[in-house]
């Protein structure tokens, strides 16, 4: 880490989609440090479907680039978080859950409640219901990691142009994983990315119900 932490707001607002890393190793507390803010994040039923493989070896990281439609960013970053999915998670996970909320005051009424509804709810999901449960929950996750890397100094670039194949066979992930994106973390060599503007917030936010204006 760098210097002094910035605050959030510093953060989201000097954030930018790196265009180019210069490799300098983070140090592992650091990483760790960012992972962590991940695992905080919150989550459906606090089931944590998330998975995340880390890449920093140089090799492993020109084999990622290639399965990354050759972005040099991904052979650049010091790492490269590789956010997945888990489908089959929450059936080996909702004993640990419901353990951990117990601990932690979970009502016993909670509990009895979640383990019946939690497998009812997930094991009733399509492929494709499946697939967009775990990009909301692990994109959070990431997000999260995301800013906490912004707020320690480092740069960032998020990624979806990968391909799903080819990145689980080369990291050799079990079938019921799902490649949500990629978050490449090192610090910027070069100039920074333009800055690409956003769109005014009558444009995205709404008040009360499509179409009318927030007051
Ligand atoms: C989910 C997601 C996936 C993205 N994938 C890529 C990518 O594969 N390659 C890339 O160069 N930029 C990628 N970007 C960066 C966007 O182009 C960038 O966020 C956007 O242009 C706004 O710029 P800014 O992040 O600098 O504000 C991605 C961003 C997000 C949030």
């Amino acid at each position: 880490m760098k210097g002094t932490m910035k605050t959030l707001s510093e953060a989201i607002r000097d954030r930018r989609s790196t265009p180019s890393f210069d490799g300098e190793p983070i140090p592992p507390n650091d990483l760790r440090m960012i992972l962590q803010a991940g695992l905080d994040a919150p989550s459906g039923y606090n089931m944590q479907p998330w998975r995340f493989v880390v890449v920093q070896d140089p090799e492993q990281r020109k084999r990622l680039r290639a399965a990354s439609y050759n972005q040099a960013k991904v052979e650049e970053a010091s790492a490269v978080i590789v956010a997945c999915g888990d489908r089959d998670g929450w059936r080996k996970d909702l004993d640990e859950m419901l353990r951990l909320g117990r601990e932690g005051g979970m009502p016993e009424s909670y509990a009895a409640q979640a383990a019946q509804t939690v497998p009812g709810y997930l094991s009733s999901f399509s492929d494709e219901q499946m697939t967009g449960w775990l990009n909301k929950q692990v994109t959070i996750a990431t997000t999260h990691m995301m800013l906490m890397a912004e707020v320690m100094g480092y740069d960032t670039a998020p990624m979806e142009g990968f391909e799903q194949d080819k990145v689980c066979e080369m990291l050799r992930l079990p079938m019921s994983y799902w490649v949500v994106s990629l978050l490449a973390i090192g610090h910027l060599k070069g100039p920074d990315k333009f800055e690409g503007g956003r769109f005014e917030m009558a444009h995205t936010v709404f008040g009360e119900e499509y179409g009318k204006s927030l007051k």
